[in-house]
């Protein structure tokens, strides 16, 4: 283990998709920026130079961060934002972690551009528990809008409306030849027969989970969001907002030629509008002399709930002896949190785009977060008073039937408020999110900064305290930090909180976040001294 310095320059660059030409901010001039690469153990220090016209943050995704919040990055939570012309240094503690995970902004949807690959190996003297893969190919998806991104995000919260959708998806920043003026650029994988590949999938869109699909090859999960997984074979990847999977592609010498990498949205929710068009990438069998036009895998219907929930609840830790599960067997305390899309009234004389004229907002147990102007864990650092409250309830507002017709049409307005949870050193924690239907049931991908999780628990209608716990599985639950709550459904994570420090929990659908959708876990300091929140570093930049 090492320490390693990488300088990141935030500068807006000029980019041309979709025929047309357009500055988008970057990392050192690069769309999608550049790939990390570190060894489990390492110290990574990022120096970042904020060149460009926005205030900006940035946010390791996937990375524990033990003791140290101060390099998380979510803007007003853990940090203020670097201003243009300001400088950060995010100090990067790789210690559980191995497989892929990334790194984006965490202000406004500056990630719709800011965002890379962060590749985390076995220590020396350790493998990955399976062959070791000839090559490795990062496949990250994006979404990519003609307008600029921030005047899209603006422009829906002035109308309190949906966002206007993107124009295309991408892998690994390029729409593919289904896009006008793409063809040329389309990102081509080559590969040679009978070869053994490590595909390294992000999902760096904004507000699109995404089916994912190779023609004529199949996959077989190995990882997701840096954690072994059981080998799972499969023709069909569902892959959220903020999750990342490893995968091994065996190239077959069956199929020689070219064949499309293929991605289009999972839509759960009814009568939201989303991009439904597909992007595509080819991979290209090298010295073949078949040269006939790729073809697309089949790819489920954009709301198929079925083919999602099969491949979100296949995924099973390795639970190996090298790399053994720690699933909490008891719980200290159990959180139950609704997650609900809202409305906000609207401004009185005026009409807004959401329902009824009314805004759209979102919430989790009934509380619209509202971002604050000092930073939570400054405020939790230095004791400054009426930055946040700590009144984020245990259990729904009320007893209802969550996921059913009609819900009570009260619970349609949520309190806004910053409220955080505050719980002990080493509590051992049940959380379980709770989907409900109101406005429009979706999945929503869930995301905690500071820990992974043990996922224990999947279903749909609503949690039953008493006989869900029941099927629970303990043994070789998957372990991640973004888990897929299932439309009108639940899920249950467990995890010890061993992380003193600031933790946002979010959905990681953007519009959503922005809606609200979003609450602070603050874990206590323990005794030891090994168990307390790390000093700030000096340059915290100020607010
Ligand atoms: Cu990937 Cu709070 O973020
Ligand atoms: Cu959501």
């Amino acid at each position: 283990a090492g320490t390693y310095q990488h300088d990141f320059i935030i500068q807006e660059t000029s980019y041309t998709r979709l025929c047309e030409t357009k500055k988008i901010l970057t990392v050192n001039g690069q769309f999608p920026g550049p790939t990390i690469y570190a060894e489990k153990g390492d110290t990574l220090i990022v120096r970042v130079y904020n060149k460009g016209d926005y205030n900006i943050t940035l946010h390791w995704h996937g990375l524990a961060q033990p003791r140290n919040p101060w390099s998380d990055g979510p803007e007003y939570i853990t940090q203020c934002p670097i201003q243009p012309g300001a400088k950060f240094t995010y100090r990067l503690l790789f210690s559980e972690e191995e497989g892929t995970i990334w790194w984006h902004a965490h202000s406004d949807w500056d990630r719709a551009t800011v965002h890379g690959a962060l590749i985390v190996y076995p220590k020396k003297g350790t493998t990955f528990p399976f062959p070791k893969p000839d090559k490795e190919i990062p496949i990250i998806l994006g979404e990519w809008w003609k307008a600029n991104v921030s005047q899209v995000l603006a422009d829906a919260l002035q109308n309190g409306s949906d966002p206007q959708i993107s124009d295309a998806y991408t892998i690994n920043g390029q729409p593919g030849d289904l896009y006008p003026c793409s063809k040329p650029s389309t990102f081509i994988a080559n590969v040679e027969q009978n070869k053994t590949y490590l595909l390294r999938l992000i999902n760096a869109a904004i507000n699109n989970e995404l089916f994912f699909s190779i023609a004529n090859h199949s996959l077989t999960v190995v990882a997701k969001d840096a954690s072994y997984t059981k080998p799972y074979s499969t023709n069909l990847i569902l892959i959220s907002p903020g999750q990342t999977i490893d995968a091994l592609l065996h190239t077959t010498a069956s199929f020689p030629g070219r064949h499309y990498i293929a991605a289009k949205s999972y839509s759960s929710a009814l009568g939201v509008k989303f991009d439904q068009t597909t992007t595509t990438a080819i991979l290209q069998y090298v010295n073949s002399s078949n040269h006939a036009a790729p073809l697309l895998p089949p790819l489920p219907e954009y709301n198929d709930t079925a083919a999602a929930t099969a491949f979100e609840t296949s995924l099973r830790s390795l639970a190996s002896k090298e790399h053994p599960v720690s699933v909490p067997q008891g719980v200290d305390q159990r959180l139950i949190i609704t997650v609900a899309v809202n409305l906000l009234t609207c401004e009185p004389g005026k009409t807004c785009g959401g329902p009824n004229g009314d805004r759209l907002s979102a919430s989790l147990n009934n509380i619209s977060f509202v971002t604050p102007t000092t930073d939570v864990l400054e405020a939790y650092y230095k004791n400054i008073s009426l930055v946040y409250g700590t009144g984020f309830p245990a259990d729904p507002p009320a007893k209802y039937n969550y996921t059913g017709e009609n819900l009570p049409g009260v619970l349609l307005f949520p309190r806004r408020a910053t409220e955080v949870r505050v719980v002990e050193y080493n509590t051992s924690l049940e959380i379980v999110f709770q989907g409900t239907n109101l406005l429009a049931g979706e999945n929503h991908p869930m995301h905690l900064h500071g820990f992974s999780f043990y996922v224990v628990g999947r279903g749909f209608g609503n949690f039953d305290e008493e006989k869900d716990p029941l099927s629970y599985n303990l043994v070789d639950p998957p372990y991640e930090n973004t888990v897929g709550v299932p439309k009108n459904g639940w899920a249950a994570l467990r995890f010890r909180a061993t992380n003193p420090g600031v933790w946002f929990m979010h959905c990681h659908l953007d519009r959503h976040a922005s809606w609200g959708m979003e609450t602070v876990l603050i874990v206590k300091d323990g005794e030891a001294s090994e168990a307390k929140l790390l000093p700030p570093p000096p340059d915290m930049p100020p607010c």
